[in-house]
């Protein structure tokens, strides 16, 4: 037996002023969409703004349901927008941000396990690293160059490509 470690990397910004102007800009839409979020359950209203390498922008919000289950996350819903337009172009960036409508958000905001497994699918299937913005209430920015950051060991099954 031999012990092996994994280390992810990321960036920390004290201030969206600290971010390039495209990336800036970027998590300015995510935090524009907050508003429009439908979270009647929880109270906790997610935006998501892609950029692709085309340059267009798509934005999306998390949409909650009764029936819990059937609700989803801002940030599937703006990936799985982005690619139904624009499957040919590649996703250079995904900004997310949040605000809970009783209490404030300390850390920034990090993307459940199946949102991380969207990513991933599109991460796979271009070839690049889909850079990913995390932010939350207060200043502080979190920025990952890549889903692995967030999803070491993630399941990759070329083979199921053959079906
Ligand atoms: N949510 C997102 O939209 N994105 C995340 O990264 C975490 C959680 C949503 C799902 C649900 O509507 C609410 O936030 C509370 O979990």
């Amino acid at each position: 037996m031999k012990e092996h470690r994994k280390t992810i990397t990321y960036k920390i910004y004290q201030s969206s002023e600290e971010l390039e102007k495209a990336d800036k800009d970027l998590l300015q839409e995510a935090r524009q969409v907050i508003s429009k979020a439908y979270a009647p359950y929880s109270g906790y209203r997610v935006g998501a703004a892609l950029l692709l390498e085309n340059g267009k922008i798509f934005k999306a919000n998390n949409q909650e349901n009764v029936a819990f289950p059937s609700g989803m996350c801002a940030e599937r819903i703006a990936i799985y927008y982005a690619h139904a337009n624009e499957p040919g172009s590649k996703i250079k960036t995904i900004a997310i941000a949040a605000k809970a409508d009783k209490f404030t958000i300390k850390n920034p905001i990090s993307p459940c396990g199946a949102c991380r497994q969207a990513i991933a699918e599109y991460e796979i299937k271009q070839g690049t690293p889909i850079r990913i913005i995390l932010s939350a209430d207060e200043n502080e920015i979190i920025m990952l160059e890549g889903i692995e950051q967030l999803l070491p060991f993630l399941f990759r099954a070329e083979e199921l490509k053959n079906y």
